[in-house]
């Protein structure tokens, strides 16, 4: 994997990167590819996978291009290329039959179907094959830790999201919430929204704050699954989460002890349920991930809104992968007021766990904290 590239392999691998970002939110459950095509110093043409199901990034870079002009090519790739028939041909299929005689390619697919046996059967065919190393390549698997996280343990990926106070709480000893972020902190969760296959919440906040958890952003139109987790089948019938269940998809996740007439209400009312199992809290998370991920369109990434106790169930399940934390400029105080991920946690400094990288931004009046905990 340790190969030199130069400048010039390195740009159009990065246009490549960046081409495959359009298909964010659109492509899930497969990953997020771009491709470069370029002869002679020429851009040749340019594609990314557009939707799920539909053409990938291969074979829209080389339909934009002349096909008498891509023998002796260059293909750039974000993602190695599939080898395998699924909802599309092989593209190593069209590859060879363009006659693209180099391919230069970002980041490896870790599912099973692919891992390296596309690049594979380019190599045996002489096609002269590079794959990046370093930044470039980590650049390109942090597009896709989504797939990346589904391919590996067959679980969506989490991240969690938080508003809090500069003292580090996110409710009112009373429980109130709303709004301690500013208005562009929540426009941007919104976003993060559509971006993702699902968002989850408690049974504590859905009764809290009634949530609809949709995306509400001007020109917006596909909506995430909408997850709660509720072991006691206690969400209203009356709920906003309920009442949109027919238009926007509910799954409310359960225990086995749930009683069966709340079940078949929720089922009623046009709800999916889900039931886990498990001895405790975070096996109950696991077992709902697994479930989740094995799904028959299965959800490969998640938006955690909280609250603190679910969060606390995730992070000591070792589910939590990133962190997305608004600190608002408000001191709310109170030792009875919550904090954001509760559960066992660490009972020393030692186990705590230590973020691989940590960004800062400032929104509006809000610090947004972002914290890659582990990396697919
Ligand atoms: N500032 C923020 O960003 C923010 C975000 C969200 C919430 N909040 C605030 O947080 C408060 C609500 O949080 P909360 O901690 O009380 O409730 P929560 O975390 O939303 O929900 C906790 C409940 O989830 C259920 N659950 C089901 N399966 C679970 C599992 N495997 N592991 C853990 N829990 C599971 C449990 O109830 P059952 O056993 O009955 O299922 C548990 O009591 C509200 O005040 C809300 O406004 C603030």
């Amino acid at each position: 994997m340790d190969e030199q590239l130069s400048t010039v392999d390195q740009e159009y691998l990065r246009r490549a990167i960046e081409l495959g970002r359009n298909g964010l939110g659109d492509v899930s459950p497969n990953p997020q590819v771009g491709a470069v095509i370029v002869k002679g110093g020429e851009l040749l043409g340019e594609g990314w996978h557009q939707r799920y199901g539909e053409a990938h990034a291969e074979l829209n870079a080389i339909a934009a291009c002349d096909p008498d002009d891509l023998r002796g090519a260059t293909l750039y790739l974000s993602l190695e290329p599939c080898c395998h028939q699924g909802q599309q041909p092989p593209c190593t299929d069209a590859i060879l039959a363009a006659g693209i005689s180099r391919v230069v390619v970002a980041s490896d697919d870790p599912s099973d179907k692919a891992n390296g046996r596309g690049l594979g059967i380019l190599r045996d065919e002489g096609v002269d094959v590079q794959v990046a190393a370093g930044d470039l390549a980590e650049a390109a698997r942090l597009e896709n830790q989504g797939f990346r996280k589904h391919a590996r343990s067959g679980k969506p990926w989490v991240l969690f999201k938080s508003a809090m106070s500069l003292d580090g709480k996110v409710a009112t000893r009373e429980g109130d919430s709303q709004w301690i972020s500013d208005a562009s902190s929540r426009e941007k969760v919104h976003q993060w929204r559509s971006e993702v296959d699902a968002v989850a919440v408690g049974i504590g906040t859905a009764i809290a704050d009634d949530p609809q958890l949709t995306v509400r952003l001007p020109g917006s139109q596909r909506q995430p699954r909408r997850i709660v987790f509720d072991s006691e089948a206690r969400l209203p019938l009356d709920s906003q989460l309920v009442e949109q269940a027919p238009e926007v998809e509910l799954i409310v996740i359960v225990s086995r002890a749930a009683p069966r007439s709340a079940v078949e209400a929720l089922e009623t009312a046009g709800a999916h349920v889900l039931s886990v199992s498990g001895e405790n809290e975070p096996l109950r998370v696991s077992d709902a991930l697994a479930q989740l991920g094995a799904l028959d369109r299965p959800v490969t990434s998640m938006l955690l809104e909280g609250g603190p106790h679910l969060a606390g169930a995730f992070f000591d399940a070792g589910e939590i992968d990133e962190l997305r934390l608004f600190v608002a400029p408000l001191v709310i105080g109170g030792a009875s007021a919550r904090d954001p991920i509760e559960g066992m946690g660490a009972s020393a400094i030692a186990e705590a766990t230590r973020a691989v990288s940590l960004t800062t931004e400032l929104v509006a009046d809000d610090v947004l904290l972002s914290a890659r905990l582990r990396e697919w």
